[in-house]
């Protein structure tokens, strides 16, 4: 029977998990999740429901904690980990959601933030980000210009705002607490990297009154105590919160510079450590905060392929190549090297270190001989070279040179799981690629953030705590990945000369 246990709440874009883990061994005993609802009011727009995620976190936790058997008293620690960008905003008095969550994905301030584009070298300095609607300020200022009385109520204090660990966390407190960490404070547009503070002038420049933002502290802190639930007993503290990404990244041991993850889920997250040093990019990645356990600046570079897991869901579900989507590590196997077909699946646009929302997907090299086998391996060696792409510009950024020496590969998430796709990483990459042993390194990290914040451990013994399940050395010859690259890079100029010229006729 385990005596204490830390409860690990991963709110993420699809669903919710709630796991809970041995507070001495750091395994985890039980996991419950539930899907959330997508709400798609408009062309471009994504929303969730405040109180479904509510929900969805109360049954997760219950369910999770009756599972592992660990009394809820014996909860020494509780870690919170969420899909980043997304806000809510809601009454102090009431604890009312004035609006649906506006999700990270959506893009209805596409308009504002193209109007005002020239602002973007002042926002990126501060920021490390872009004028984009993915980030949450210009969500928060359409919910101020759109939504009845919320400029009014938010202007007189009347009105909280914030990302899903904020809006967890004041639920969790029963409205003692409108906090935040750095992580998360560092996706809004409206927070200094390097000052670790939100900024007047972006504040001003985006119409955004201070009194609606939290209080910023470092990811592993006190950031109070459960209150007035009905699923938990008083008196649990929260001692850990990070954005999903950068809880994988720790969660994966990535605290020191050079060392490095990606996470596949429906798309697949690169961050690479660069220590006490915000590195500015010059391929498009985004400069971010990594987790803080105290005051000391921790920074990462970031880059996002949009498509992963989803494009392994389309050939399920919209070509129904196969039925399972564990199935296509089999059917990649069995595909002919020498069949020439390459596949760039940008369905949504591409990221760094290209940026361009217009491009879409290709498929390229087709002949009479192509199966399905070899479009299965086509568009997993398109999620793997994009990767690639991302890794050799956070090197770059970060060193200056793509062959400095960097820390092998850690990666986690569902795609992590197909150990064909692993081997064509490590391949197309020409460094090791190293599979955790907990595939599900979010909730993992919060778990890790929360087990430091009470005091159990620290990063040197967390590194006890890190179990790897295989090891990918790369098998291809230099010249057999300059090759791949170079028709993959031909690939790309391709499809985006495809989506400038789209745009040149309309
Ligand atoms: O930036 C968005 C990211 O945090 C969402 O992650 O795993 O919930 O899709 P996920």
């Amino acid at each position: 029977m385990v005596s204490r246990g830390i409860l690990a709440i991963d709110q993420g874009t699809t669903s919710t998990r709630s796991v809970v883990y041995d507070a001495e061994t750091l395994l985890p005993l039980a996991a419950s999740q539930k899907e959330i609802r997508q709400y798609f009011p408009q062309d471009g727009w994504v929303e969730h429901d405040p109180e479904e995620i509510w929900r969805t976190v109360a049954e997760t936790v219950q369910e999770a904690v009756r599972q592992a058997g660990v009394e809820p008293q014996k909860l020494v620690g509780i870690g919170i980990t969420n899909q980043r960008e997304t806000v809510v905003v809601w009454e102090r008095a009431t604890g009312r959601v004035v609006h649906r969550a506006i999700v990270w994905q959506d893009r209805r301030t596409t308009g504002y933030c193209q109007q005002h584009a020239s602002a973007q070298p002042f926002i990126t300095a501060k920021t490390g980000l872009f004028l984009d609607p993915y980030f949450s300020a210009t969500k928060i200022r359409w919910l101020l210009d759109h939504v009845d009385y919320v400029r009014s109520a938010a202007e007189s204090s009347q009105l909280a705002a914030g990302t899903i660990d904020t809006f967890l966390l004041w639920r969790l407190t029963g409205g003692q607490v409108h906090g935040t960490d750095v992580t998360n404070a560092a996706r809004t547009l409206l927070f200094d990297i390097h000052a670790l503070q939100w900024d007047h002038d972006l504040l001003r420049f985006f119409g955004i009154p201070a009194a609606l933002l939290p209080q910023v502290q470092p990811s592993v802190s006190d950031f109070g105590v459960t209150r007035g639930l009905d699923f938990l007993p008083d008196g649990i503290p929260i001692r850990g919160i990070a954005g999903d990404q950068q809880a994988a990244l720790y969660g994966q041991g990535c605290f020191t510079a050079g060392e490095s993850k990606c996470t596949y889920g429906t798309g697949a997250f690169y961050l690479l450590h660069t220590g006490q040093k915000a590195v500015t990019s010059h391929h498009k990645l985004l400069t971010t905060v990594a987790a803080m356990c105290d005051a000391t600046p921790k920074y990462a570079l970031e880059g996002a392929v949009f498509i992963a897991g989803a494009a392994v869901q389309w050939l399920r579900d919209g070509l129904r190549l196969f039925s399972k989507a564990a199935e296509i590590e089999q059917l990649a196997a069995a595909s002919r090297e020498e069949e020439p077909v390459i596949c760039v699946p940008g369905f949504v646009g591409l990221g760094a270190p290209h940026w361009e929302p217009a491009a879409r997907g290709a498929i390229l090299g087709l002949t009479r001989a192509t199966t399905a086998a070899d479009l299965a391996r086509a568009v997993l060696e398109g999620v793997a070279l994009q990767v690639v792409d991302l890794v050799e510009a956070a090197v770059k950024d970060w060193s200056g040179t793509p062959q400095a020496a960097l820390a092998p590969l850690s990666v986690d998430g569902g795609m992590a799981r197909n150990t064909w796709f692993l081997q064509r990483q490590a391949d197309l990459l020409g460094r090791p690629v190293v599979q955790a042993a907990q595939i599900e390194a979010t909730a993992h990290g919060a778990a890790f953030l929360a087990a430091v914040g009470a005091g159990l451990t620290d990063e040197t013994a967390l590194r006890q705590h890190l179990h790897v399940t295989a090891r990918f050395e790369p098998k291809w010859t230099p010249q057999q990945r300059r090759h791949k690259r170079h028709v993959w890079r031909r690939a790309v100029d391709a499809v985006l000369t495809f989506a400038r010229s789209a745009g040149d006729e309309s």
